[in-house]
């Protein structure tokens, strides 16, 4: 983390998980554990359907609610998808994009991805930019290559003012709901390399100001190291994001003076 530059967001990625009831449930048990968080910014990405409510629910409270995907036109004929406005509309802040369990089983391209960033930004809604390796790639030694590849498609043709408001995560995919973290020096090393790739395209103040999350099984008792690394501005939570005390530890891991 460093605070000097950039905010730290924690952020619960449920997936498909909650129902609208267990949404409510978990909203009334989080609100009285989390008090108010000084030093970091908490993000809650639930469903679509759950989103009205979760809004409605954490209207008065510091926790800022995120769709997990958009579709990148703003309106027509897409059966089934969401556009950017309307989730802009129902007071949605943050939207996740090119999540890999996406990019495995819908076909999210780097392409596609890119297109979606410039429609939540050009909403209003701020992008939390999935990237990643396989297990595969990383044995291939081509990690680094392919984060570059993935920040640089999905940053084409977004102009550095709208950088302020732009978020990434490296989740690699290997450490996803597997129970196997990456080292915090992994971590380190490739959330460092997002910022560079950032840097090269934009300068650094605007690299510096970026937020970089890392994602991939973290949980209470891994957060306090992967958050001391100085490039790793907080976390994409999923498992450990379902049960209200364990995402408040993680977000107190994240808050300490
Ligand atoms: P887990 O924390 O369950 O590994 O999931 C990480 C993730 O994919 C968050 O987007």
């Amino acid at each position: 983390m460093n605070r000097r530059y950039r905010k730290t967001i924690i952020a619960g990625n449920w997936k498909m998980n909650k129902t609208l009831s267990e949404t409510r449930a978990f909203a009334e048990e989080l609100k009285p554990l989390l008090g108010r968080p000084k030093w970091c910014e908490v993000v809650l990405c639930a469903p679509f359907v759950n989103l009205q409510a979760a809004t409605r629910l954490f209207k008065d409270s510091r926790v800022s609610i995120a769709a997990e995907n958009c579709h990148y036109e703003s309106s027509g004929a897409y059966t089934g998808e969401v556009s950017a406005e309307m989730l802009k509309e129902l007071g949605v802040k943050y939207v996740i994009i090119g999540h890999s369990e996406r990019r495995q089983y819908y076909n999210e391209t780097d392409f596609t991805v890119n297109k979606k960033v410039k429609a939540a930004l050009e909403a209003g809604l701020r992008p939390i930019i999935c990237v990643g390796e396989s297990l595969e790639q990383r044995e291939l030694g081509v990690t680094l290559e392919l984060i570059s590849y993935q920040v640089k498609c999905a940053l084409a043709g977004v102009p550095a003012e709208k950088m302020r408001h732009v978020v990434f995560a490296y989740e690699p995919i290997w450490a996803i709901g597997t129970g196997k973290t990456a080292t915090s020096a992994e971590a380190q090393e490739v959330c460092e390399h997002i910022r560079t790739i950032i840097r090269k395209l934009y300068g650094a103040r605007v690299a510096r100001s970026v937020t970089v999350q890392y994602g991939g099984s973290m949980n209470p008792k891994n957060a306090q190291e992967l958050l001391a690394q100085p490039d790793i501005d907080g976390g994409l939570i999923g498992g450990a994001s379902l049960k209200a005390d364990q995402f408040v530890e993680i977000v107190n891991a994240a808050n300490q003076d």
